[in-house]
């Protein structure tokens, strides 16, 4: 079965009006492959410049957004003005909100809530005009970085229970409550939903890849139920996001990772010195293994046909080996898709 490559670039805090203008001018001559999604994730500033110089055939996302429609909240966007400026895109969760801004679940989640709050309105109203001449975009929201745990078994809240649940002091009930209900209302509104599951470098070092992936995973099935056609999973390890370490493509070929490497933040990894370095698995190792779970879990049909990309220091040089991956079907992109070399990460399967 054929799986449509999808390749998200998220230019984080990065760029102005010249360079932006410049790497959207290098997106429009490319050439890209038709066959390929392209989702790109804009500083807030930026949005409704880029969205008005962007080609049709790349979707616009904010980085970010907070939970409310409006009110005092200095400084943040809410999912309303990402979708008046045209953007139908959101990135929510991203591990660089938690380690470096201390984002913590229970406020992804509300911030989910809200947008769920905002689609439900923005889907019914729809069911009124859905006959008027105007165009409607529904707001896709990619959930990168999600680490939804135990998520609640998924089950029908009638609002004013929902209400109450989420109002009660419990945000651990929150947490889980809004993340089930987030990404299962986001699947019934029509929305495509990327979820980001990842090890962070010390659950990689004690060598437990696997069983952090397969637990990120497992919380997403109830809430996903049976809309796995419109979900992206992606395999973004932590210790690969701005180190310049990717997990290496090969099946089977096992790779030592020597944590004396610095992140492009500035913080480095203690180093193990000469103690004796970790076997890991691979990227295709991780993505196999994760299709596989799908299938003995979900099905072997979701496991065939769901795509799971990618993330973690992927350039123009180990893309194209990463894409030969069976088990790769795109990348999620930090530093490279600010670089004429995004091109090339997309068209990696041409
Ligand atoms: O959201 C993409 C990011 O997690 C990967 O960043 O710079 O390692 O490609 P980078």
């Amino acid at each position: 079965m054929t799986r449509k490559f999808v390749v998200g670039g998220n230019w984080k805090m990065n760029g102005d009006k010249n360079q932006i203008t410049e790497i959207i001018n290098n997106l429009k001559t490319g050439p890209l492959d038709t066959n390929v999604e392209i989702v790109i994730g804009v500083p807030a500033i930026y949005l409704a410049y880029v969205k008005s110089i962007a080609p049709s055939n790349i979707a616009i996302a904010a980085q970010n957004c907070w939970k409310a429609p409006k009110g005092a909240f200095t400084g943040e966007i809410s999912p309303a003005m990402i979708i008046d400026v045209g953007c139908n895109w959101v990135i929510l969760g991203h591990s660089e909100r938690r380690t470096i801004f201390g984002e913590k679940d229970d406020l992804i989640a509300e911030k989910l809530k809200h947008i769920e709050f905002l689609l439900r309105l923005m889907v019914t109203m729809l069911c009124r005009i859905r006959h008027a001449q105007t165009g409607f975009y529904a707001s896709k929201i990619i959930i990168l970085n999600l680490r939804i745990k135990n998520i609640l078994a998924c089950e029908k809240f009638e609002d004013e229970k929902l209400e109450e649940l989420l109002n009660q002091d419990r945000c651990q009930a929150l947490t889980e409550l809004g993340k089930t209900l987030q990404v299962k209302h986001a699947l019934e509104s029509g929305l495509k939903v990327i979820a980001c599951i990842g090890e962070t470098l010390e659950e990689r070092e004690s060598g437990k890849t696997e069983e952090v992936v397969f637990r990120q995973i497992q919380a997403l099935v109830p809430a996903i139920g049976d809309k796995w056609n419109d979900v992206v999973l992606a395999y973004e390890p932590v210790w690969a996001i701005g180190t310049g370490k990717t997990a290496t493509p090969q099946q089977g070929r096992k790779q030592t990772l020597h944590p004396g490497v610095s992140r492009d933040n500035g913080t480095s990894f203690p180093d193990i010195g000469d103690e004796k370095p970790i076997v890991h698995q691979s990227a295709q190792d991780v993505h196999a293994a994760l299709r596989n779970w799908i299938s003995t879990n979900v099905s072997s049909d979701v496991a065939a046909q769901i795509r799971v990309q990618y993330g973690g220091s992927v350039t123009a040089a180990n893309a194209r080996e990463l894409a030969a991956c069976p088990d790769i079907d795109g990348f999620l992109v930090g530093g490279a898709s600010l670089k004429p070399e995004f091109v090339d990460i997309v068209n990696a399967t041409k």
